[in-house]
C-alpha cells in the first residue's frame, strides 16, 4: 500500500532521461516543437466544429469562445510549462504526477490521459475520413457508405447504442495504421512528415483568412452575441460559455509538446517556448477564422460538416474548395500523428515503470522508437475508430483533457510547497493564482459537458483502478525492490 504515494524523485528522472537502454533520439529543436505543437492542435476543432457551433449555440460570439476556451488553455499551458521545464522526461502529465502526487495519482493520470491521447486520434481519424469521403464525392468517387461509418452508433435521447448496419470505417482505420508505421520508423522522421503538413495546412487557412477579409460583410456580424433563446446554451452569453466547452476540442494537443521532452535538445529552455508558442500561434489563427467564417457567411448557414467550404461558396471560390479539402486532410493527418505519438510515449513512460508490461517499453535497436508500444497502440486505435461515431468519442476526449489539466495544475501548486528549492527554468507568472485559475476554468468547462460523459468517466476509471490494483501495484513494487 505504501506504493500508493511512492514518488520519483528528480534525481530518480534525470537518471532515466539519459537511460541507454531506453534513450529516445534528441532531435527536437524550439522551432520543431511549436511546428509539433501546431501540427496536433489545429485539427477537427476549427475545420469541422467551429460551423456547429457558430450555427448552434454561439452565432459570432464563437469568437469569444475561442478567447475564453484559450484563456483556460493558457492557465494550464503556462503550468504544463513550469512542470516540464523542471523534469525533462518523456510521459507528460504522467510523469509529472508520479514526480509530485505519487504512483496512484499518476496512474490515473496516466489511464485518463489514453482518453486525450488514443481516443483524440480516434475522433479526429473519424473526421479525416469524414474529408475525405467529401473530396473523393467531388471528384465523382463514391466509395459505400457501409464502408465509411461507424458500425456502433448512440441515441442520446434514449440513451442507447444502435447498430447501424455498416461494416466498418475503413478510411479512418487505415489511417491510423499508416501514421503507426510512420511513428515506429523514427522520430526525425514523424517531425519531418508533420513539418510539412504543417506548412501546408497553416497556408490553407492564411490564404483563407486573407481572401475572406475582402468578403466580410460587418452587418453580419450585427448582433454579435444573438439573444438566448430561452433556453441556457442556446445563443446569448450562457451560449458563448457552453460553446467554450465544446470548441475547447480545437485547442487540445498543445500538452502534447511536453511528452516529447525527452528527444528535445535543450528542454529546459525549449518546453515552455513550444507549448507557449504553439498556444498562442492557433488562439490567433482561430480567432481570424472565426471572424471570418462569421463575417462572410450568416452564421446559421454554417451548420454543416464542411463550414470553409460554405464560406468559399459565399465568397464565389468554390473552385479551390477542393485544395482546401486537401488542406483540411493533411491538417487532421498531422493531428493523429502526433496524437498518436503521444500515447506512445506515455505508454513508453508507465511500462518503464512496470504498471504497464515491461516488454511494451522495449525500443527498436535500429529506429530507436519503442515499436512494441507503437505497434499495439496503433491497432487498438484503428479498430476504434472503425467502429465509434465521432460525438460519444469526442466529448470523452474533451472531459479526459480537462481532468489532466486539472490535475498538472494541482501538481504545480504542489511542488511549489513541496520542492520550492528545484531550479525552474520556467516559473508560470501570475503567482499561485494561475494554478487555481487553471483548475476553476477547466472544471468549469467540464461541468458544461453532458451527464452521460461524466458517467463513461467513472466506468473508464473505475476500470482503470481495477488494472491498477489487480496488476500495476504489485509489477511496479517489484520493480521497486529490485526484482
Ligand atoms: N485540437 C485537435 C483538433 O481540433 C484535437 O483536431
Amino acid at each position: 500500500m505504501k506504493n500508493l504515494f511512492l514518488k520519483k524523485t528528480l534525481a530518480d528522472l534525470t537518471i532515466e532521461a539519459f537511460d541507454g537502454k531506453h534513450s529516445l533520439n534528441r532531435t527536437l529543436g524550439p522551432s520543431s516543437l511549436v511546428m509539433l505543437g501546431v501540427g496536433v492542435i489545429i485539427g477537427a476543432g476549427i475545420f469541422v466544429l467551429t460551423g456547429h457551433v457558430a450555427a448552434e449555440i454561439t452565432g459570432p460570439g464563437i469568437v469569444l469562445s475561442f478567447i475564453i476556451a484559450a484563456i483556460a488553455c493558457a492557465f494550464a499551458g503556462l503550468c504544463y510549462a513550469e512542470f516540464s521545464s523542471m523534469i525533462p522526461v518523456s510521459g507528460s502529465a504522467y510523469t509529472y504526477a508520479y514526480a509530485t502526487l505519487g504512483q496512484f495519482v499518476a496512474w490515473i493520470v496516466g489511464w485518463d490521459l489514453i482518453l486525450e491521447y488514443a481516443l483524440g486520434a480516434t475522433t479526429v481519424a473519424i473526421g479525416w475520413s469524414g474529408y475525405l469521403v467529401s473530396f473523393l464525392k467531388d471528384f465523382g468517387l463514391i466509395i459505400p457508405e457501409v464502408f465509411t461509418s461507424p458500425p456502433l452508433g448512440y441515441n442520446p435521447a434514449t440513451h442507447n447504442w444502435v447498430l447501424t448496419g455498416a461494416v466498418i470505417n475503413f478510411p479512418a482505420v487505415c489511417i491510423v495504421l499508416i501514421l503507426t508505421a510512420v511513428i515506429a520508423l523514427g522520430i526525425k522522421e514523424s517531425a519531418t512528415l508533420n513539418a510539412i503538413i504543417v506548412v501546408l495546412k497553416v497556408t490553407i487557412i492564411l490564404a483563407f483568412i486573407a481572401a475572406g477579409a475582402f468578403f466580410i460583410k460587418p452587418e453580419l456580424w450585427q448582433p454579435f452575441i444573438p439573444a438566448n433563446t430561452g433556453h441556457s446554451g442556446i445563443f446569448g452569453w450562457s451560449g458563448v460559455m457552453r460553446g467554450a466547452g465544446i470548441i475547447f476540442f480545437a485547442y487540445i494537443g498543445f500538452d502534447c509538446v511536453s511528452t516529447l521532452a525527452q528527444e528535445a535538445k535543450n528542454p529546459q529552455k525549449d518546453m515552455p517556448v513550444g507549448i507557449i508558442g504553439s498556444l498562442l500561434v492557433c488562439t490567433v489563427l482561430y480567432v481570424a477564422v472565426a471572424l471570418v467564417l462569421t463575417g462572410v457567411v450568416h452564421y446559421s448557414q454554417l451548420g454543416g460538416p464542411a463550414p470553409f467550404a460554405v464560406a468559399l461558396d459565399a465568397m464565389n471560390l468554390r473552385v479551390f474548395s477542393p485544395l482546401l479539402k486537401v488542406g483540411a486532410i493533411a491538417g487532421l493527418t498531422s493531428v493523429i500523428l502526433v496524437l498518436l505519438l503521444g500515447q506512445t510515449r506515455i505508454f513508453f513512460s508507465m511500462s518503464r515503470d512496470h504498471l504497464l508490461p515491461p516488454g511494451f517499453a522495449k525500443v527498436h535497436p535500429r529506429f530507436r522508437t519503442p515499436h512494441v508500444i507503437t505497434i499495439v497502440t496503433g491497432v487498438v486505435t484503428a479498430l476504434l475508430a472503425g467502429i465509434f461515431p465521432m460525438s460519444i468519442v469526442g466529448e470523452m476526449v474533451s472531459i479526459g483533457t480537462l481532468l489532466a489539466f486539472v490535475i498538472v495544475c494541482a501538481g504545480v501548486l504542489t511542488l511549489r510547497y513541496t520542492h520550492p528549492e528545484v531550479s525552474r527554468a520556467f516559473t508560470a507568472p501570475g503567482g499561485n493564482a494561475t494554478p487555481i485559475l487553471g483548475i476553476l476554468t477547466c472544471l468549469y468547462l467540464m461541468f458544461g459537458l453532458p451527464q452521460d460523459t461524466w458517467v463513461r468517466l467513472f466506468v473508464w476509471l473505475a476500470i482503470g483502478l481495477v488494472i491498477y490494483f489487480g496488476y500495476g501495484i504489485k509489477r511496479a513494487s517489484r520493480k521497486s525492490e529490485g526484482y
